[in-house]
Formats: C-alpha cells, structure tokens, sequence
C-alpha cells in the first residue's frame, strides 16, 4: 500500500539523487545507485545476505525493480530477486518475461499496466506500484516499488477463482497442472452455455467424456510456451496439439488479440504458469462431435447409453433417422433390459393427449415387432405403455431421446402385465379365476370395477357361477388383435368372430371414435390400447349382461334363500322369472312360519297392476311408505330389490308416513280435487323417468384417466 505522505516524501529525496548521482565518478552500477539512497539501507541488507549483488554488478542491461525500506517490514520477508530483474532496459512492452524461471527453463513474466493506459498515478508492475521510474545507472535501469514483487498466482488459482472462467477451469483442471508452461486460450462461462445445451455440458462434466473434454483443451491451449500479446505483433501461427493452426496477431494500437478472427479484449493475464488470454468464442466447437450416446449420458441415461454402444453401434452414433429412444435413467435401468424395445423407428412426437401404436426395434415371441404405446399429455411429457413417463427429452439430428422415470419392456402375458391396475382389478381375478387370458392372438374388452359394482346381484349371481361368468367374458374376447391406435388390424364396422366362435357387429362411426356399438349397444371406451404379449385389451365403462340371470341365483348369490323357502311353501315359486319384480326382506327362519300367502304375494309385484316408485335407494309400492332397497339386480327375468323391510301392507302404513312422503303432497291435492286421471298420468311419467337411472345399470361413470392414457389415439 502507498500511503501518499510517502510518496511526497519519496519525491522529495529522489529529486536531489541525480544531483548526488552526478557527483559520483564515469561508472554508476545499479549497486552504486542504491547505496547512494538512504530509501534503500534494508534492500541492500538482504542483497548482501542472499547474494545477489555479484549478479546485479556482472550483468548489463538489466532493469530492477527496487523496494523502498517500507516494503521489508518485518522479519518473514523472502523475495525472490530473479523475479525483480529483467534482461532488458526498454520498457515498451506489457508483460516482461523476468530473470526467474519455472522448472522448464521458461521465463516467469511481470506485467507492467502504464499509467497512460489507466487512471493509475504511477505505473504498476503487478499490483505494485512503481513509485519512481527509470532511474537510470550505467549497468541499466532501476524502477523503484513500495513493495516486493510477489510471483503470479497460477493459472488454476486464477480459473478457479472466477466464475467467468469456471466451465473453462472444470473442464481443463486436470491437466492444466500438468504443464510447467502453458498459455491458455480461455472462452468464459457464458460462451460455453451459449455454445453448448446443457445435455452437452453435462455430458462434457462426465467421466465418459475424458476425450472429447481433452481435445477441446488441446484446441485452447498451447503448452511448453508462453505467449504473450507483445510475441505476436507479427502474426504467428501456432500448431495445436490436435494438428489444427491458430494465427495469433496482437494489434496494438486498439489492444485486441485476435485468434484467427477472433478478437479478444482481456488478454495477458500474467500466471506463474503463463498466460490466460480469455476468448469470446470457442476455437472450432465442432472438433466435439456428439452422438445419441453422448446426449444419453447428458441426460444422464449413462448405462443404458454405455449399453447401446456395445450392443447398437450404429444407433449409438446414428444422427440422420426419425428414431425415438426411450433410455431409463441409471436408477431404473435392468441389466437384463431389452435394449431394442426402446428404439423405435419413423418416431414422431403424439398430438397433445393423443397416443399411438407403434412397432420398436424389438421382435415379440411370435417373430412380430414387439408394439409400443407412445402418448402425450397437456404438459407434453411422453407416456410409454401407461407405466413410464418422459422426465427429460433431446433431440440430435433427426433423433429424439427421452429419459423415462421406468423402465419398460415387451408386454407381459396379460395377467401379470394387468394384475396392478387397480380400476380393472375384478375382470383381471374374474380372468385368473377361470384360466382365461391366455389365448394367444386376441383382443379382449375388459370392464372397470365400478361397471361390475353396478351390477350388483347379477354379479353375484355371476360369481356364483362361474360357466355364466365365462359365457359373458368369452363374448368379450375376439379373435385376432385389434387396435385402435394403430393403422393395421384396426376397428373397422363389421362382423368380428370372438374366440367362442360367435359372431358379434361392431360398428364405430368416424365421426364420434369414442363410442363403439357392439351388437348394437353404444359402449365409452374408457382406456385403449393396452398392449399384452397375447394381444390387446380395451376397457370399457360399462358391461351388459348378454343373457338373462334368474331371480332365483340372484336371491340365492345375495343370501337370502329364506324368501325363496317362503314363496314354495306359499307356492308361488312359479312366479319367479317371469318379469314380474321381486321385493326380498330380509327373513328369518322364524319368520317362514308366521309369514302368509298375502306376505309373500305383496313383495312379487306386477307393475302393470301396482305403482312401483323408485327414489334414491327408496322405493314405494301403491303409494305406501318407503322402504330402503339394500341391493337390486337388473335382468329380463325380472329385476330383484333387496330391502331393509317389508313393505307395509295399507293398513300398516299410517297416516303419518303417508303424509311426510313424497307423493302424499300430490295425493292430497288430487284427493281435494276430481282429477284423480291426470293424477294417474303424471304418477306414470315420473315413475319412468325415475326409474329409468336404475334400469340403465351401466350408465356413464366419470372415471378418472390415467395419466398419459388418453382414450384418442391420432
Ligand atoms: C541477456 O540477454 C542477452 C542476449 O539478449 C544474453 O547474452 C545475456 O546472457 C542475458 N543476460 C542474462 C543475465 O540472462
Ligand atoms: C521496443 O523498443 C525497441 C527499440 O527500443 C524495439 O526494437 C522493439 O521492437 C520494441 N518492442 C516492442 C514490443 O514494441
Ligand atoms: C499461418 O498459416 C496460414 C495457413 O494456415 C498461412 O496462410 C499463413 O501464411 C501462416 N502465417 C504465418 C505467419 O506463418
Ligand atoms: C433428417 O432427415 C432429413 C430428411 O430425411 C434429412 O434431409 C436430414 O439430413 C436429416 N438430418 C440429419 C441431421 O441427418
Ligand atoms: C390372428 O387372428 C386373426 C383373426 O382370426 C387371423 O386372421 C390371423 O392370421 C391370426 N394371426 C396369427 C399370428 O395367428
Ligand atoms: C354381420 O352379420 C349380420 C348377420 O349376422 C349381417 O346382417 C350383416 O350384414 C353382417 N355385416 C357385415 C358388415 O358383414
């Protein structure tokens, strides 16, 4: 630090030197010079005690750079005297090669920043101040500092010490420190972010790119020498390591260092290694060539990646086709993974919450192209086969590769590929239960678990049965696999064979693909396209029974064959499955023997000839009070309730319960009044639009989609 008060004081002593100077005889050494000046009494001292003042009196045409007294306080000096001499007295250039040298014999440099070139009061030689220059002796020229010169620090040092140079430094650091001398062309932070994506840095920042990283500091770097601007005022052309020239030209009137074409403003920065002259650009980027591989290592896919370059080559390194590549990341890569399935060629990105099915790169077990199921949804990640998702996406060339969060695999048989689908649970037990699913060549219409809920005692009745249960699903299952989302083997309207040999019409209408008619019912194909080694499954929202169950197997599935015992001891078995509803109440086997004819017959009920409503889980009959239906099943044998109680007979049902129920209101009214018919008909309409909810067992759930499911394929 130069304190002002000093530097007058310096002033004031050096203006009467040239005067003792001048007193002196012919020959003044820089030695003599020195000694000449009480400034110096300490910097002689350790001249003397490292002696180092034979080597100033031998040599000529030296500059010095001599400390004031002010720079040896305390003890713990060490200087470095090599480093304060320079072999020359023109002090026209900026970096100074010095009389201390490195290792290799090259020369470690100072810097000297002119006054004239900054708002400086003095000159600095490093960051020290020249506080009187060129004091001229006969042997050379001594400038004088406040402080001792301190060496450079290295060029790691400096790259690791600013962020502008950090992508340079983690790049480069493990060999710059190789080298005694280097000069270092360094391009900034932001050239690199600008030059490179992120997938191609982060690949560079792997250990897998040691040779690509390698050649890009052999293309910034010149080693064994040290370059500075004022070496180059002439064009020079330098030899890279990796055959390629550079041509330096330092022009020095506007201070720029062009590389090649390249300028450079910062330039000649001093280390104890060499220089750092720092780029605004890359010196030919393109000698990194990258790859789908090196992207997949990017995106951190490493292994699969490492995997694709053993075993597909070609691939690996292939820029120019329309290919998709799906590589888990290391956390879900399988060593024994079909590399194959996750290639596929002619890839285009789906339509935002569109699918498509397409053939990969893998065969299945019948020699087919193993299928894959790409969709998109409203966020644009890439959903492969329902279970995987896109976490980050590239594209190279013409090739897209995504990183997915699983792996995937050729489709499993269809029960172990489905048995984790919680919405489809029932069907897939149901399936297990009756050996089914394992037809090759096939495609089945599978049903949600609320369509079989929905179903209530029929699906009992199902389950208690399990030729029913395979009847119905084998009307479900058709030969061949059709698709939706793919051009081949798609739906068209025609006549399709299931594999029970039946033939059953499906008709879709281009203009609505949600909905397809099979035997003339409209069904909501809730979820398409799930591919199974054994072909393919759709899934429907809802599920009609194709042929009638009886009232009987559904009162028995429910439990509740007490009611069956009562209407043959009544003898009014026969009224069973004759379309006529039956009304079940819970009985006990005590209730068998005080329950009448007129018991039983009041629960069968002829809707010609009785009211029946039907609200909410209520219902009426002739216009009695309410009772609770626990359950019901729909069939054209004639549907089934089971409810809480008994219905009432008239007499049991009090005024009271009649007036707080819903139609009493109207009753009422129509009682007050003649139009008992119009009452009659209004009564009818309601009831058919009442029960018409409950007679549509399957109608539309609101199921929520999966994500990445989308029902419509492209
Ligand atoms: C200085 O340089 C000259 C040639 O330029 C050389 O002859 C001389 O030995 C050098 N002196 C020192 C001390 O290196
Ligand atoms: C410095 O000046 C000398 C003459 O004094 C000249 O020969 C030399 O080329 C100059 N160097 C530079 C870098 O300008
Ligand atoms: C540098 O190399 C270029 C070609 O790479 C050549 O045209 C030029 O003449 C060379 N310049 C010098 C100074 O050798
Ligand atoms: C991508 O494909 C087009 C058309 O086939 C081709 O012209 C182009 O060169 C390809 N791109 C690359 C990087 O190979
Ligand atoms: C699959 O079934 C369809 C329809 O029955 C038939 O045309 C096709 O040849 C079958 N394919 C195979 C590989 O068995
Ligand atoms: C399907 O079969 C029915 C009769 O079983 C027939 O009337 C109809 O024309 C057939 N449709 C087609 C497209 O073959």
């Amino acid at each position: 630090m130069l304190f002002w008060s000093n530097i007058i004081y310096i002033y004031f002593i050096f203006s009467l030197i040239p005067v003792q100077a001048a007193l002196h005889s012919e020959s003044t050494s820089i030695v003599d010079l020195l000694s000449s000046s009480p400034n110096f009494f300490h910097l002689i001292r350790h001249l003397q005690q490292d002696h180092f003042i034979p080597y100033l009196n031998r040599n000529k045409g030296l500059t010095f750079f001599a400390p004031l007294n002010e720079a040896f306080r305390g003890d713990t000096v060490d200087p470095v005297w090599p480093y304060h001499v320079l072999n020359t007295t023109d002090f026209n250039r900026t970096v100074f090669p010095t009389e201390l040298k490195a290792a290799d014999g090259l020369p470690i440099a100072l810097k000297v920043t002119h006054k004239g070139d900054s708002n400086n009061p003095y000159d600095l030689v490093n960051d020290v101040y020249i506080v009187k220059p060129n004091w001229q002796a006969d042997s050379g020229i001594v400038q004088v500092v406040d402080q001792l010169l301190t060496l450079p620090p290295s060029s790691l040092d400096i790259l690791s010490s600013e962020s502008e140079y950090s992508i340079f430094y983690r790049l480069s650091s493990a060999w710059v420190g190789e080298y005694e001398s280097t000069t270092l062309f360094v391009p900034t932070t932001s050239v690199f972010i600008n030059t490179f994506t992120n997938t191609e840095l982060s690949y560079m920042y792997s250990i897998y790119a040691t040779e690509d990283v390698k050649t890009l500091f052999n293309q910034h770097s010149v080693i064994h020498e040290r370059v500075y601007a004022d070496d180059v005022v002439e064009p020079k052309n330098f030899t890279l390591r990796n055959g390629v020239v550079v041509t330096l030209q330092y022009d020095k009137p506007s201070k720029i260092l062009y590389f090649n074409d390249t300028p450079s403003y910062n330039f000649d920065l001093v280390t104890r290694n060499g220089a750092i002259h720092v780029l605004p650009a890359l010196l030919n980027p393109e000698v990194i060539v990258f790859t789908p591989a090196k992207y997949l290592i990017g995106l951190g896919a490493t292994w699969f990646s490492e995997k694709v370059s053993q075993k597909r080559e070609y691939i690996a390194a292939d820029t120019s086709s329309y290919r998709g590549i799906f590589a888990p990341t290391n956390w879900a890569f399988r060593e024994t993974s079909d590399i194959d399935y996750h290639i596929m060629e002619n890839f285009y990105m789906p339509k935002v919450n569109k699918y498509y099915l397409s053939k990969t790169n893998s065969k299945s077990h019948d020699e087919h192209s193993a299928l894959i199921r790409v969709a998109t949804d409203t966020t644009g990640a890439l959903y492969v086969n329902f279970d995987s998702h896109s976490i980050d996406r590239e594209t190279i060339g013409n090739v897209s590769l995504f990183l997915i969060e699983k792996d995937i695999e050729p489709p499993r048989p269809l029960l172990s590929q489905l048995i984790l689908l919680d919405e489809i649970s029932m069907s897939v037990r149901y399936l297990a239960a009756l050996g089914l699913g394992e037809d090759p060549n096939s495609t089945w219409f599978l049903v949600e678990n609320d369509a079989w809920m929905k179903l209530g005692l029929v699906r009992k009745a199902l389950e208690n049965n399990m030729e029913m249960m395979q009847n119905l699903f084998l009307e479900y299952v058709f030969q061949g696999k059709h698709y939706f989302g793919s051009s081949e083997d798609s739906w068209t309207s025609g006549n399709y064979t299931t594999i029970s040999g039946k033939s059953i019409m499906i008709e879709s209408e281009a203009e609505n693909t949600d909905i397809i008619y099979i035997n003339g019912l409209p069904y909501d194909v809730q979820t398409r396209d799930m591919l199974v080694q054994e072909g393919v499954v759709h899934i429907l929202s809802r599920l009609v029974v194709p042929f009638p169950i009886s009232q009987r197997s559904m009162i028995i599935a429910g439990g509740r064959q007490e009611f069956l015992s009562l209407l043959e001891k009544q003898g009014l078995s026969d009224m069973l499955d004759q379309g006529l509803f039956i009304v079940v109440p819970p009985l006990s086997a005590s209730d068998l023997k005080t329950k009448d004819f007129s018991f039983a017959d009041r629960h069968i009920i002829d809707t010609g000839k009785k009211s029946f409503v039907i609200h909410d889980s209520l219902l009426s009959v002739d216009n009695g009070p309410w009772v609770h239906i626990e359950e019901s099943g729909f069939s054209s044998c004639g549907h089934v309730y089971f409810v809480r109680s008994p219905i009432p007979t008239r007499r049991d049902a009090s005024w009271k319960t009649f007036g707080v129920s819903l139609l009493g209101f109207f009753t009422a009214a129509v009682f007050s009044s003649s139009g008992y018919k119009t009452y009659k008909i209004y009564q009818q309409k309601m009831w058919a639009s009442e029960r018409e909810p409950l007679l549509m067992p399957a109608s539309r759930a609101s199921s929520i989609l999966r994500p990445g499911s989308p029902a419509h394929s492209v």
